[in-house]
């Protein structure tokens, strides 16, 4: 490895380490990658050069998740509403995204990712379908960071469709009304046997859910960056990361009843 390389992994090593002595690595990040467009904008490039960008910091949150032993990170990849973009939009980004996946399936399952998707995914394209397809059943049998895409994914789509099978549960006796609860529910969305996210992050300074995880993001830790999604990169995670071992979660309680139950 050339001297340069070796210094930055090195510190990137100890980074890392100083961050797991510090307090909690969250178990789920969920983040809402925003900005691409404004990036290429700054720069008078066109979009396409903003999603490309996009895409290494997909790659560097990825490793860098699974570095650190998050067991769970989702990108809102392409949302219901983003069908609304320009087709020529809509297909560069489905080129990517399968261009992607192509060619980080190996390394992804090198590195004990296990890749999985949430979402409508019947509506992508069926090369994008397969694409996907390969890397799940690649990666099935991996035991390091789970990566979740949300595509062509919504909150609303995903409690309407758990609502669905709740009552078709119902009408055919399989669920009784009584057995509904917060638990029960969450067995119906797509995030089923996943635990809430702990943090979610959204860059480029917007202060919106944008119709992203509405049930599971109940409790997480939210935190805007104002940074574009092309910049946001390792070490702004890792700020993001300090900023979320200062906090104090308390779920409803009071900071009194948190601190005597640790
Ligand atoms: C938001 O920027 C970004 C998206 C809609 C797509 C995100 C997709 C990628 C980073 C590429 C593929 C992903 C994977 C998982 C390989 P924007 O276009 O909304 O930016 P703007 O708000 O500045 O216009």
């Amino acid at each position: 490895m050339p001297i340069k390389i070796k210094k930055y992994v090195d510190a990137d090593v100890k980074k890392q380490e100083a961050l797991k002595q510090n307090g909690e690595i969250p178990i789920h990040i969920a983040i809402i990658m925003d900005g691409n467009g404004r990036w290429a904008q700054k720069q008078n490039l066109p979009r396409v050069a903003g999603h490309k960008e996009g895409v290494e910091s997909v790659r560097d949150m990825v490793e860098a998740c699974g570095q650190l032993g998050v067991k769970y990170l989702t990108l809102y990849a392409f949302s219901k509403e983003n069908w609304k973009r320009p087709k020529d939009e809509v297909s560069v980004l489905m080129r990517l995204l399968m261009r992607a996946l192509q060619n980080e399936a190996d390394k992804l399952h090198r590195n004990n990712v296990k890749v999985r998707a949430i979402g409508d995914i019947s509506t992508l394209p069926i090369e994008v379908q397969n694409g996907l397809l390969d890397a799940i059943i690649k990666t099935q049998n991996n035991t390091g960071l789970n990566l979740l895409l949300a595509l062509s994914y919504s909150g609303r789509w995903d409690i309407t469709q758990a609502i669905k099978k709740i009552a078709s549960d119902i009408k055919r006796g399989s669920l009784s009304e009584d057995n509904i609860d917060d638990a029960m529910v969450s067995k119906y969305l797509s995030t089923q046997g996943i635990p809430d996210p702990d943090l979610l992050i959204r860059t480029s300074g917007e202060l919106r859910i944008s119709n992203f995880l509405l049930w599971q993001l109940a409790y997480s830790e939210i935190f805007i960056s104002p940074l574009f999604w092309p910049e946001f990169r390792r070490d702004q995670l890792y700020q993001v990361i300090t900023d979320y071992q200062s906090r104090e979660r308390r779920f409803g309680m009071t900071g009194n009843q948190i601190k005597t139950k640790q």
